[in-house]
């Protein structure tokens, strides 16, 4: 199947970077959001990033300016998404929220469009069992910043058909991504090994093995790490790592997978990483 038109739902950091790649890389894209707000901050992130690759000298101004003119805003999901090929959900991470998205998607899009969700950690298999065409569900999981990062987990439902594999595969390679396939289990690889990493520097927090920035240096330096686990616990956001350590534990059913008292307690006074301003650092200057 040939992939021309994609509508992405949701324009936070995962959404608009992902509409970003898409456009850049020649599809029209219809940026989907039911906040107007969120759509206008998500569209001026887009060209943000997009002047920085000019000024880097990765894109010229040409391919800036014809990456903005193929994306859409919208805030009409069921109206928005009818000529697309394929859908790429990447809104909140709350299985209710995603359901009724794909249940709209359903009714909403060609029969033979795929649909795909960046979901972290919520299971593919449980998303299509939410459609009449779980052949065509597949999760598409892409890393922040998604310009930068090279990886996606293409994740495969039970019912995943090998055609909408393959279309999904290649279509990563054609975004400038190198894509890896992986079946659908709890984290999937990425977060099955990343999270319970991130929960162990937790650990050493409140065991008061070493401070933060100490913990940090250790995995950059010793490890090569480009950020250490709690600053990139920051980065993603505390409660995005709780949450996905919840799901491990409840899925996987093994105690080693139990969150950090910290974190919890973290997450709870609204000490949530850069985006609260304040997590294991202080981003309130920044
Ligand atoms: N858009 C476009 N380009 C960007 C960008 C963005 N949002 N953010 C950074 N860049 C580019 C910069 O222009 C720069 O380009 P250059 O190499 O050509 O000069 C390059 O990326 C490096 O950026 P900076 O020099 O500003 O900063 P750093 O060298 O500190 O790199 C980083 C920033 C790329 C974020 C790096 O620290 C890094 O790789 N950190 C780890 C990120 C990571 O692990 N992400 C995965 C999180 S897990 C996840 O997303 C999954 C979820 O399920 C939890």
């Amino acid at each position: 199947m040939t992939i021309n038109h994609i509508a992405v739902i949701g324009a936070g950091t995962m959404g608009n970077g992902i509409a970003h790649i898409c456009a850049l890389a020649g599809h029209d894209v219809t940026l989907i959001d039911v906040n107007q707000d969120r759509l206008d901050q998500g569209l001026a992130t887009i060209e943000k990033n997009l002047a920085r690759q000019v000024s880097k000298e990765k894109i010229t101004e040409a391919e800036q300016v014809e990456t903005l003119a193929r994306i859409t805003c919208a805030t009409d999901l069921s109206a928005d998404t009818a000529e697309a090929d394929l859908v790429i959900e990447a809104a909140t991470e709350n299985p209710t929220i995603k359901a009724e998205i794909f249940r709209a998607l359903d009714k909403a899009t060609k029969p033979d469009a795929i649909l795909a969700s960046n979901t972290s950690s919520i299971s593919i298999t449980q998303i299509a069992a939410d459609t009449e065409r779980p052949a065509q569900v597949i999760g598409m999981h892409f890393f922040n910043p998604v310009p930068v990062m090279k990886l996606v987990e293409i994740v495969r439902g039970l019912e995943t058909s090998d055609q909408t594999f393959q279309t999904i595969y290649d279509l990563s390679e054609k975004l400038g991504k190198t894509p890896v396939e992986v079946n659908d289990y709890a984290g999937f690889v990425s977060n099955r090994i990343l999270m319970p990493m991130i929960n162990e520097a937790i650990y050493c927090v409140m065991e008061g093995v070493a401070e933060p920035k100490d913990i940090d240096t250790v995995m950059q330096l010793g490890m090569a790490h480009p950020m250490g686990p709690l600053t990139l616990a920051d980065f993603i956001g505390l409660d995005v790592c709780l949450s996905i350590m919840e799901v491990l534990h409840r899925e996987l059913g093994d105690s080693k997978y139990r969150p950090c008292p910290l974190l919890r307690k973290m997450v709870v006074a609204g000490r949530l990483g850069r985006k609260s301003g304040r997590g294991f650092y202080d981003y309130s200057q920044s």
